[in-house]
């Protein structure tokens, strides 16, 4: 419904109304509403005046695989492009081409599937967000690929700062603006017992998005929501690619614990008490530092636990963070 609304509105050159558009497409006034607000959400700038109706504006700019590889400045990472205008999830399309090269790049307008942490679905429309998987080979033993994701987030961080926007990270791998969160980012691998075969590592950051549902608006922004004005996703894509490779290669030959210092300035899950949920368990901690390879280190009723990213879920007491 909301294609042939686009379609309608397409080729009018004019204002249309509101009526016309559902006597032509035999739905309510409502659900042609309904459906011009999501297509105002993907991005669609709709002008509407009383009495005379919609009309398109401006479509969101895509984004494509020539577009982001001109002016990358990585050695490595998102040298190979799978570009999908539609898919179901990038990390999904990752797996089923593990066969490409390491630090190939996954990134769709839309994913129909898309995936968040601890089996939820994860809120992609077209046109707003960017939506991204890299496709890593690195050596390293099962244990320490968590830590990848937190680099991830420190580079995602990194380069949303430089937009002018004050971005930290809710550990792990959070990147929140204010008390909302703007960026998730969930990692998946395939491994032996003491070998990883590939890691994908999949980012999704809510760009451009105008409004969210008022389930998500309590937890949610965008940057452009954020920054008042709307994002270059192309560019602020090529800058976390090349953020990410800078601190990736220098994880893999140092570790963590280089990023150390750096990751706790930004860590806003610090000095404060959070519920670690774990198996529908909730239990109340202060979260009081990080260990060299990433771990929260938080004290429960005065005893001092590491807590480890797997399959923990944080939440602040009295809040997201
Ligand atoms: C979370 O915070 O729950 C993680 C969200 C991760 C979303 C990204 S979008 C690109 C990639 N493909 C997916 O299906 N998920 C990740």
């Amino acid at each position: 419904m909301k294609t042939k609304i686009l379609n309608i509105l397409k080729n009018s050159a004019d204002y249309i109304s509101g009526e016309s558009i559902s006597k032509q497409l035999g739905i309510s006034r409502a659900g042609v509403w309904k459906n011009i607000n999501k297509l105002k959400s993907e991005g669609y700038k709709i002008d509407s005046v009383t009495n005379k109706g919609y009309k398109i504006i401006s479509a969101p700019k895509l984004l494509s695989a020539d577009g982001i590889q001109a002016g990358l400045k990585t050695e490595f990472i998102g040298k190979n492009i799978h570009f999908y205008l539609e898919t179901d999830s990038t990390n999904t399309q990752s797996k089923l081409n593990s066969d490409s090269p390491d630090g190939s790049l996954f990134v769709t307008e839309c994913q129909k599937g898309g995936k968040g942490r601890l089996g939820r679905a994860w809120t992609s429309p077209s046109g707003i967000g960017i939506w991204f998987t890299l496709l890593l080979k690195p050596n390293l033993t099962p244990p320490q690929v968590p830590m990848i994701t937190l680099i991830a987030g420190l580079a995602v961080c990194r380069s949303i700062c430089k937009l002018g926007l004050d971005a930290r990270i809710k550990w792990p791998n959070d990147i929140v603006i204010g008390s909302k969160k703007v960026c998730g980012i969930l990692t998946e691998m395939s491994a032996e017992m003491d070998r990883v075969n590939y890691v994908v590592c999949g980012i999704g950051i809510n760009a451009n998005t105008e409004s969210f549902s008022e389930e998500l608006q309590v937890k949610a922004t965008s940057l452009m929501l954020e920054k008042g004005q709307k994002i270059d996703r192309c560019a602020l894509l090529q800058d976390i690619l090349y953020e990410f490779e800078q601190c990736y290669t220098e994880f893999l030959k140092n570790g963590f614990s280089s990023f150390k210092s750096e990751y706790k300035k930004y860590c806003v899950t610090l000095n404060r008490t959070v519920s670690i949920i774990q198996n529908n368990q909730s239990t109340v901690a202060e979260a009081i530092d990080i260990t060299d390879d990433g771990e929260l280190i938080v004290k429960i009723d005065g005893e001092t636990k590491v807590v480890s990213s797997g399959e923990v879920s944080v939440r602040g007491l009295y809040g997201y963070i």
